[in-house]
């Protein structure tokens, strides 16, 4: 009795240990040496570049390509900064990044994507891919380049079997959630007609409002961006051909007219547009936003009232953007930014929830024609799924050195999946570290 029941305690163990060797998966850098012939470089110089996990089983001909986040930069001074860093220069990323959430190669941590080819391609432009100036200031040596990196990884890809995709979603976070908007009819017409097209957007969904002081401070920003960079020729037409460029890099004037479906998934209290677009430190000299910007717990009646308000700002920016059948709309009140690649926030045991539907779920379901997903959270502090922490993934999960210890795709925990000796799951088990 006794020793079989230590031979099952065991053999758990040992299956545990396993699961903990092979649960985070971290996946090899690919430079796009073929791209610098064509201009399409990182502000450096230096070739643009992708990490790619092949497809496998049914997922063979499916191509996931997610846009890596990171801001913007606005200024050359702000660009001379970013190009000493992995968001300016290839020469400064990591060989290897963590792919978690829908970047997971695991079915029980991402039931409809895990098997596809999953391609993150890195941000090292500063304009979420919509760049191109030809001149470049010897001076300074800045390359502004975005869109040019855009269409060199596409064409890099499609021989390596994108030509051939059955299915392909556009996706990515923050600043890749943006251009995942702007480029998503180009993905579209990059691809076979016989492709299922679709895309994502998390946490891209920035909204034109005033600061808590009053001031335009984001659409002069992203004014500055778009001049910067010379992104007018590569926001959408359907846009440009009515409004000033600098108000088509908000997603509010583009989405309406983008023709291939288009899920958002945002925040409505999105933690980076709550910190950067409605209260930025020069909005606040005083700080008395500082704690309420960390934690939502910490916000004042007043604060809070300004952050309903944006919410309302935000569901109005939303309009008839995302109101087709065959888009899709998840707008939880968590508070929060990015929430696709994130393990915590896309799929497990206690992931945030939106009428009883998980994001994984909510975003399979609509990709593979299962079930539309149209739907607002109601306001803050209604739902009691969300984390509020706030907190956003960091920009990059670069590999750090294991020594021996487990790998994880978190960045504090190692999330272990425990199954039964007949193959069924029992759970799921967080270490933290
Ligand atoms: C560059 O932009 C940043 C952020 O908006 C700003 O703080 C800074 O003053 C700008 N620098 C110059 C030289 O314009
Ligand atoms: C979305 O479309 C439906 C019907 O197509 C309409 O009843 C509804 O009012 C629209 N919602 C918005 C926010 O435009
Ligand atoms: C392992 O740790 C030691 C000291 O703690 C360090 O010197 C070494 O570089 C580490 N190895 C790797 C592969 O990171
Ligand atoms: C596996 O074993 C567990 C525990 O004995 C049981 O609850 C479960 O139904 C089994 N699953 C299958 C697929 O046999």
């Amino acid at each position: 009795m006794v020793d079989s029941r230590f031979g099952q305690w065991l053999k758990l163990v040992v299956s545990l240990l396993l699961l903990l060797k092979t649960q985070g998966l971290y996946v090899g850098i690919t430079y796009v040496k073929s791209a610098v012939a064509k201009g399409a470089v990182c502000l450096d110089g230096s070739p643009p570049a992708y990490h790619w996990d092949k497809g496998f089983g049914t997922g063979i001909n499916s191509w996931l390509i997610h846009f890596e986040g990171g801001g913007w930069c606005n200024n050359v001074t702000n660009c001379l900064s970013r190009k000493k860093t992995h968001l300016g220069s290839s020469k400064l990323m990591g060989q290897q990044i963590a792919f978690s959430g829908i970047m997971n190669n695991k079915r029980p941590f991402n039931p409809d994507f895990y098997n596809w080819n999953r391609v993150k391609i890195r941000y090292c432009d500063g304009s979420s891919f919509t760049g191109d100036v030809q001149a470049v200031n010897p001076a300074t040596n800045l390359h502004f380049r975005g869109a040019r990196i855009w269409l060199a990884v596409i064409e890099d890809l499609l021989p390596k079997g994108l030509k051939n995709a059955e299915n392909a979603l556009l996706s990515g976070c923050s600043a890749g959630g943006l251009a995942s908007i702007l480029h998503c009819d180009s993905f579209r017409s990059l691809l076979p007609m016989g492709t299922t097209v679709k895309c994502l957007s998390d946490a891209g969904y920035f909204i034109n409002v005033r600061d808590v002081s009053g001031a335009p401070h984001v659409q002069t920003y992203f004014n500055e961006i778009v001049s910067l960079h010379g992104s007018a020729k590569n926001l959408p037409l359907s846009c440009t051909s009515t409004l000033k460029p600098s108000f088509c890099f908000f997603p509010q004037y583009v989405a309406p007219q983008v023709r291939t479906p288009l899920f958002i998934l945002n925040a409505a209290y999105d933690s980076w547009q709550i910190r950067n677009i409605l209260a930025p430190g020069n909005a606040d000299p005083l700080g008395v936003w500082k704690s309420c910007k960390l934690d939502i717990n910490n916000c004042s009646p007043l604060q809070l009232k300004a952050m309903q308000d944006f919410r309302l700002r935000f569901l109005i920016a939303l309009n008839k953007a995302t109101n087709s059948s065959s888009g899709g709309l998840y707008i939880d009140s968590c508070y929060a930014h990015c929430q696709t690649e994130t393990q915590e926030k896309w799929f497990m045991a206690d992931s945030p929830m939106l009428g009883k539907m998980k994001i994984a779920k909510a975003v399979g379901d609509w990709f593979y024609d299962r079930s539309p997903f149209h739907k607002i959270d109601c306001p803050y502090p209604c739902n009691p799924s969300c984390q509020n922490s706030g907190l956003a993934p960091p920009d990059n999960s670069e590999k750090k050195p294991l020594n021996g210890s487990a790998e994880s795709a978190e960045n504090e925990q190692i999330i272990v999946w425990i199954t039964h000796a007949n193959g069924s799951d029992v759970g799921m088990i967080r270490i933290s570290l």
